[in-house]
């Protein structure tokens, strides 16, 4: 048996590596919720990390094990790989196929435990919203995908969204660009397999009455290209260039990109003078990035940008904080420890702490909404608590691990893996 991996962590060594992954026993294994796929793969949990382990060809593991490698070094939302094992013998001395390890992306939702009960419609656009997106930020990126699907997307809360992340880049490409041609043809493959994931959603009762699957997946390409073409479309513009350049870049960060540099020519046609701004959008996680550069937390897009509006709204409200960093690091701990300080222990496993906090943020919104008047901090940290967060299915549980605790299998059913307020309960499963 041989492993290669960037950073082994020694406890690999010691599974059943001469057991194929079909037969491995129980003890070791997690059971979570998992996409279709012509592989055996299976969880893991070692020093409580849990992994994914995939049995595959030799050249087909080293690739994909390459390529999610490359896919890190340029933080592409991708899932990261750990390890490669070969040479694997079964004790009747038959060779085994090799496998690739990667990380078990935390709190991730496959979309068939999302699909497990019929999705609002709304809901469902979230997930295409956050399918295209992930699209774009690959070819952003320059990689040609070859096989963007559901079952090949992983998918995580992020403030009332999700945000998606590759899982398998067995036929990937990175390329410096990726040409017109080369990202339409990604599209048209991933518009077929969507088209086939909905058909079969849809036999299978869990797609909304009211969406044809043929629809599921043209709202993905055309989502796609709506955001495509506002973080790449040339702009003419004849006066106020400035101004306009401003504002373009401050709809990008909106969005969440971040802009390098942006290139301007100037055409002269009929006497008549303009100037072409065509922005070089960089990646996505602009909120992402600036909270993590002020408070040292690590969130997703959306929610960071809800926790910065917070830290802002917490500056503004306090008149002896000029100074940002300063003002940031008082948010962290007077403010953002405390709340999730108060979470006890058995509840923690629900939800992870960004989304956490977002969630209470909203919450407070609502009941000063209902109130008429600001209610405060705590007394919304322990309403959402106590009337929220209890009722809600332990994610971690359901995913299959909690730091603290073996998971119980029993947590698990598996018709109906997550019952949140976003998915409506299907009226023929009671
Ligand atoms: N690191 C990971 N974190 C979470 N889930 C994972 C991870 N790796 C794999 N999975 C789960 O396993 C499923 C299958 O993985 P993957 O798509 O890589 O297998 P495959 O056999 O190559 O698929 P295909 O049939 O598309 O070739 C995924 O849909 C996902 O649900
Ligand atoms: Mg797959």
């Amino acid at each position: 048996m041989r492993i290669t991996s960037a950073l082994v962590d020694p406890a690999l060594i010691d599974l059943p590596w001469s057991t194929p992954l079909e037969e491995w026993p129980a003890d070791h294994l997690v059971a979570l919720p998992q996409g279709i796929s012509r592989h055996v793969v299976r969880f893991v949990k070692l020093q409580g990390t849990v992994y994914a382990v995939k049995e595959t060809r030799e050249k087909i593991a080293e690739r994909e094990y390459d390529l999610l490698r490359a896919l890190e070094r340029i933080s592409a939302p991708s899932v990261e790989a750990v390890a490669i094992v070969a040479d694997r013998i079964a004790a009747d001395g038959e060779h085994l196929e090799p496998v690739l390890v990667t990380r078990h992306l935390k709190f991730s939702l496959p979309y068939r435990a999302l699909f497990s009960h019929t999705l609002r419609p709304d809901t469902m656009n979230r997930l295409l919203d956050a399918l295209a997106a992930l699209l774009v930020r690959m070819h952003l990126l320059g990689f040609f995908w070859g096989d963007c699907s559901l079952s090949n997307t992983l998918f995580r809360r992020d403030a009332g969204a999700f945000a998606a992340y590759l899982v398998d880049a067995e036929t990937g490409q990175l390329h410096l660009r990726l040409s017109p041609g080369q990202r339409g043809e990604d599209l048209e493959i991933a518009r077929t397999n969507i088209f086939g994931e909905a058909l079969d959603l849809q036999a299978a009762g869990f797609l909304h009455e009211g969406i044809d699957p043929e629809h599921v997946s043209d709202e993905v390409v055309r989502r796609y290209e709506t955001l495509w073409h506002e973080l790449t479309h040339e702009q003419a513009v004849e006066t106020d260039t400035r101004r306009q350049m401003d504002k373009r870049i401050r709809r990008l960060n909106e969005l969440g990109f971040d802009v390098e540099e942006v290139s301007m020519s100037v055409v002269e046609e009929g006497g008549h003078r303009s100037i072409l701004l065509r922005p070089k959008v960089v990646d996505a996680g602009h909120h992402t990035r600036r909270l993590l550069r002020l408070t040292g937390l690590d969130a997703e897009e959306n929610q960071a940008r809800a926790l910065l509006n917070d830290l802002d709204a917490y500056r503004a409200e306090s008149e002896d904080l000029p100074d940002e960093a300063q003002a940031a690091h008082r948010w962290l701990t007077e403010v953002f420890e405390p709340v999730i300080r108060a979470v006890p222990p058995h509840l923690r496993g629900k939800l992870e702490p960004p989304e956490l906090f977002v969630q209470i943020i909203e919450h407070r919104w609502t009941l000063n909404e209902n109130a008429g008047r600001d209610l405060g901090l705590a007394p919304a940290v322990q309403s959402f608590l106590n009337d929220v967060l209890v009722h809600r299915p332990d994610e971690q549980a359901v995913l299959g691990y909690d730091p603290d605790d073996e998971p119980d299998p029993d947590l698990i059913p598996d018709d109906d893996i997550i019952d949140d307020d976003d998915l409506e309960p299907d009226p023929s499963a009671r």
